[in-house]
């Protein structure tokens, strides 16, 4: 009698061992470099809190938010992605070249007007076949999130592109954002985000160009006594997955967390704007630096100064695009 319960006892360890493995959690590790206050750190707050109470999904997905470059960084985070080590990503835009180079062009200088226009062309056809452009490098992207406008800062004023003559620009991985800052006879200098405050306090970089937000969350105004409201380019992200994990998850469970992603890319995009805002207002009432506008006329300059790049990079990009971007500055 013992050893037929013993058996029968064995037999269920067994079954619930390979049953329990059916029923673990699938585990979504979403890595990325930035702040939890910014547009990108609550996105993805906000994905984990609507996975963790949705029904439908509940025992079946866990999301582990890991912020601030603490579980990969930039340089690693995408390798880290192909490799299945993490899950989700929200790279900038700006580091996608190695596996797109149409992606370049949300790095072209003054090319939006405004985050209106860049989500007319994100939504449009064209921006949402890049999503889906690098599947056969692995990645599938699922979402633009926005971030915001960028702004100069620097350990001068500046206020002409002529101002920037010989500093040091700390920027990101990106051939287009290299050349924009080369374009006004600045030297670029590629760094990882987790860098850049020490690389400006230490004086490796003279200035960089970032958002509010992540100028503001990163402290950077306790190291950079200027800051120019040069709206000059963009910082939106890609939300990616590995292509494989994403095809591999059941179907009803990859429909409920695309139409979590849908909901949550409609509140950052909505709430990305108002948070650059009370970030800018967070540093001038900091009274650290100093926050210059430009006229129209200076605003010009630099436009004139930094738009052959694009033409630079026009061959990659392709001028359907261009056009296609451009267009989206008209609402239709
Ligand atoms: C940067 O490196 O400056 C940005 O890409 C950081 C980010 O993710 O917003």
């Amino acid at each position: 009698m013992l050893k037929l319960t013993q058996a029968l006892f064995c037999a269920a360890a067994v079954s619930l061992t390979s049953f329990g493995y059916a029923a673990d959690p699938v585990i979504i590790k979403f890595a990325h470099v930035v702040a939890d206050s910014t547009p990108k750190g609550q996105g993805a707050l906000m994905f984990q809190k609507l996975v963790e109470a949705d029904d439908k999904l509940k025992g079946k997905v866990k999301v582990e938010v890991y912020p601030n470059s603490s579980l990969f960084g930039d340089g690693k985070e995408m390798e880290a992605l192909l490799l299945g080590d993490v899950q989700m990503l929200a790279p900038s835009l700006a580091k996608f070249e190695h596996y797109n180079k149409q992606v370049q062009i949300f790095d072209l200088p003054f090319l939006f007007d405004n985050l209106a226009a860049v989500d007319r062309f994100q939504q449009g056809p064209k921006g949402k076949a890049l999503l889906t452009s690098m599947e056969d490098k692995g990645i599938r992207g699922l979402a633009y999130w926005h971030n915001g406008l960028k702004q100069l800062s620097a350990n001068k004023k500046i206020l002409l592109p002529k101002d920037a003559r010989g500093l040091k620009f700390r920027v990101q991985a990106s051939s287009v954002l290299e050349e924009q800052f080369k374009a006004v006879r600045a030297n670029p200098r590629k760094m990882s985000f987790a860098e850049v405050y020490q690389g400006l306090q230490t004086g490796t970089v003279n200035g960089t160009e970032n958002t509010w937000s992540n100028y503001e969350s990163q402290k950077v105004n306790e190291v950079q006594p200027f800051f120019t409201e040069t709206d000059h380019g963009l910082i939106d992200y890609m939300v990616i997955t590995n292509a494989k994990f994403w095809n591999g998850l059941p179907e009803d469970v990859r429909t409920e967390l695309q139409g979590i992603m849908d909901k949550v890319t409609v509140e950052v995009n909505k709430q990305a704007e108002a948070l650059n805002q009370a970030s800018r207002q967070k540093i001038i009432d900091a009274k650290t630096s100093e926050v210059d506008a430009l006229t129209p006329e200076q605003r010009d300059e630099w436009r004139k100064a930094m738009r052959p790049v694009w033409d630079k990079f026009e061959g990659q990009i392709g001028a359907d695009l261009i056009k296609a971007a451009q267009d989206a500055n008209t609402a239709s």
